[in-house]
């Protein structure tokens, strides 16, 4: 497999072993020992003759052989000369434990380009610097300064924190949670995110990719690459931190409301990467994942000796969207035969206080066999006649018989249930603390089906006047300005098949009333200035001007107060416009992520969209589904589909237009940030109207 010598090297040389108990050199060696790694261990340090009983080194030369992993664990300044007798030497895999590197400032970064140049030159691969080490319970090598070897399982895990996942790993070592590989990924300065990910893609121990990460290093390699990953195993991660750079300069609706973490969700969702918020949430998804089948539907069942309980899990099953399973008659009968009359026979099944550990054998095996269940949820209280541990072993035993379907156990209590839950545990059924958990796992297994199983993805290309759009862009870029004029705005628009208001430029309140006579009343004013992106700030919209005096009127006042409001716009005119009404006015939006490309927005329009905030975002490009999805996503699609009997607008013409849009950004990485706002969108049958439009470009 991919990183072979990082997970499963024949010998391993650690640089900087120390004599000294609590020094890192020493607390790898001794994890290393304590482990039992089966091949040869070389320390490496020139000041000593053994170290815990083994011969040590001077230097890596001589050894007299190559060892296949090196740990390098001596300070910054010293680590090129140490990478120099890797190369020589013709070791191919180095883990760098030291700090002092890119995280320290441009002189740490400076060292760690040496380095790496190094480790080219010597076509060596190196995780770190400024890490834990790595981690494979299989082959009992623990590379690390972490802690304890943890149990084999089949969670893959990746950090960019070494300190959280020494917390893990305490965490994990406490509660018997295995894992396949751990590898602490550091600084990141040649082995990234993507290549541990692809490396725990292809691994067979693997069932599970979990993770914590601060940055993504290449955002389009790591969206295309994780979503076909995906598709095959799992990815849950935690992500801290935003792009702040995204945020930066935004002069658009869309830019001001794409914060730091919409990016990050957007990719998420696009990659099926499973987000999550906790440490704890993490690993309570972990162990279904990897130890339980994925469920072909969304229908659970609950057995549960406590009604209570069974009420919470209904609650919580309702919350997250998910369906209670209907039992067969056939199901409900054989239940009825053997329960108590008292025991409720339908979901939730509740099989009564005094149930023993046979009863609840017997129901999960029954359960199970129901074709209109897709997961079975187990829960227990520690009554005074029940027995936690013979009823974990039930589950376990039922469960090793019929492995088709998910069941997890929620054990609620402490003490009572410490030996179940130690049982439940090594036999590979997820345990939960809390019914809410539990279901919450539940809904993310049929999310993540449900991601699997959606239809391919096809990107509906339109008939579009490109060439018509290129000459403005380049046009604009030529002179050095960022900011496209809304005439030149909307023959971009033109060009990719929107409708825009016909409209002229007025200098003088005579020309703006004939225009106005010319197009038919009423009519809209706008200021026409370069230097005024907002008009509405400086009330330079004058809306629904229904004679030649009001329009004469409106001119004069806004050519009298904006010049004194804003003296240094260079005002160039009045845009008379068309007023298009009897519509809903939404937004369209585009910001341009620096790591991951355009960003789709849409949202209710208008001047309220800051205030209000209901938009929704994806990454573009967006097919037909997508940018549906993103409209049901928004509260404003109920108001767009019509709200007590009011007939509903176009949506279908709606979605049509981001994905227009979203052609629009793909063909021209040039434009950074775009609105169309408002948009304004009649009942079917209606021409939808892109009455406002902002866009501004970049050299790409
Ligand atoms: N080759 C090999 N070993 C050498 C050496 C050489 N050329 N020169 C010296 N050594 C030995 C030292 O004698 C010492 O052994 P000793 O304690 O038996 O004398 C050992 O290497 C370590 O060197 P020392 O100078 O004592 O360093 P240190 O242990 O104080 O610090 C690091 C080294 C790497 C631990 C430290 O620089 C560091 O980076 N710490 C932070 C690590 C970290 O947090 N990483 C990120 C985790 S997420």
């Amino acid at each position: 497999m991919a990183l072979k010598k990082f997970f499963n090297p024949s010998s391993v040389a650690i640089v900087g072993a120390s004599r000294t108990k609590g020094k890192v050199g020493y607390e790898i060696l001794r994890s290393m020992l304590e482990a039992g790694y089966k091949g040869s261990i070389f320390p490496i340090n020139p000041n000593t003759e053994t170290i815990e009983g083994l011969k040590c080194y001077p230097d890596l030369a001589s050894i007299g052989q190559v060892p296949e992993l090196v740990i390098i664990s001596v300070p910054a300044q010293m680590v090129p000369e140490v990478m120099q007798q890797c190369a020589k030497v013709g070791t191919k895999a180095v883990i760098i434990i030291t700090s002092g590197f890119k995280e320290v400032g441009q002189e740490g970064r400076e060292l760690e380009q040496r380095v790496i140049q190094i480790a080219k030159q010597g076509r060596m691969r190196v995780i770190g610097p400024n890490c834990l080490g790595v981690i494979v319970p299989g082959n009992k090598l623990n590379a690390s300064f972490g802690g304890e070897l943890p149990a084999k399982g089949a969670i893959g895990y990746l950090s960019q924190s070494g300190a959280l996942m020494a917390a893990i790993l305490d965490m994990a070592n406490a509660n018997g949670i295995g894992f396949s590989k751990l590898v602490s990924i550091g600084n990141k300065a040649d082995i990234n995110e993507l290549d541990i990910i692809k490396a725990l893609a292809v691994d067979t121990e693997t069932r599970v990719i979990v993770g914590y990460l601060e940055s993504i290093i290449d955002g389009n390699a790591f969206v295309s690459q994780a979503e076909q990953i995906s598709q095959q195993k799992p990815i849950l991660l935690m992500k801290s931190g935003g792009t702040s750079a995204g945020a930066k300069a935004a002069s658009s609706h869309t830019g001001s409301l794409a914060g730091s973490d919409v990016a990050y969700e957007c990719v998420f969702e696009r990659a099926g990467i499973i987000r999550c918020s906790s440490i704890k949430q993490q690993f309570d998804y972990a162990q279904a994942f990897a130890n339980q089948p994925l469920p072909a539907g969304s229908r659970v069942a609950v057995i549960t000796n406590a009604g209570g309980v069974g009420i919470m899990a209904a609650d919580a099953v309702e919350q997250q969207g998910l369906s209670f399973a209907k039992l067969s008659d056939e199901t409900t009968k054989k239940l009825a035969a053997k329960l108590p009359a008292a025991a409720s026979i339908n979901n939730p099944i509740d099989i009564l206080g005094d149930a023993l550990a046979d009863r609840y054998e017997f129901v999960l095996d029954t359960v199970l066999d129901d074709g209109g269940v897709d997961v079975v949820l187990v829960l227990l209280t520690p009554q005074a006649m029940t027995e936690p541990s013979a009823t974990a072993e039930a589950v376990i035993k039922i469960t090793s018989e019929k492995s088709a379907k998910p069941v997890l156990a929620c054990f609620l209590g402490a003490s009572k249930i410490a030996e179940a839950a130690k049982i439940l545990r090594k036999g590979k059924i997820p345990l939960y603390d809390a019914t809410e958990m539990a279901v919450s796992t539940i809904k993310a297994m049929t999310e993540y089906v449900r991601w699997r199983t959606r239809p391919k993805r096809v990107i509906k290309l339109f008939a579009v006047n490109r060439r018509k759009a290129e000459n403005i862009i380049e046009r604009y870029l030529r002179r050095g300005v960022r900011e496209i004029n809304e005439e030149d705005s909307k023959e971009i628009l033109e060009a990719y098949g929107f409708v825009t208001p016909k409209g002229s430029i007025a200098t003088t309140a005579q020309q703006a009333a004939n225009i106005a006579q010319q197009l038919g009343f009423p009519v809209v004013l706008k200021i026409w200035s370069p230097d005024i992106l907002h008009k509405s700030d400086v009330s330079g919209v004058r809306l629904g001007l229904n004679s030649a005096t009001e329009v004469m009127d409106a001119f004069d006042l806004m050519m009298y107060r904006i010049p004194k409001q804003v003296p240094e716009a260079d005002i160039l005119g009045v845009l008379v416009q068309e007023m298009c009404g009897g519509g809903k006015e939404v937004i369209l939006g585009v910001h341009r992520d620096p790591h991951f490309g355009p960003l789709m927005m849409f949202g209710l329009g208008g001047t309220m969209v800051e205030v209000l905030k209901d938009v929704s975002f994806y990454l573009a490009p967006l097919t037909a589904e997508e940018a549906k999805q993103m409209l049901v996503d928004t509260k404003t699609y109920k108001i767009l589909k019509g709200v007590r009997g009011e007939e509903g607008v176009d949506i279908d013409i709606i979605a049509e237009g981001l994905q227009r849009l979203s052609q629009l950004v793909t063909e021209f990485p040039q434009i950074q940030e775009m609105d169309i706002n408002p948009y304004v969108v009649g009942r079917v049958g209606t021409t939808a109207i892109a009455v406002d439009a902002r866009i501004s470009v970049e050299q790409s």
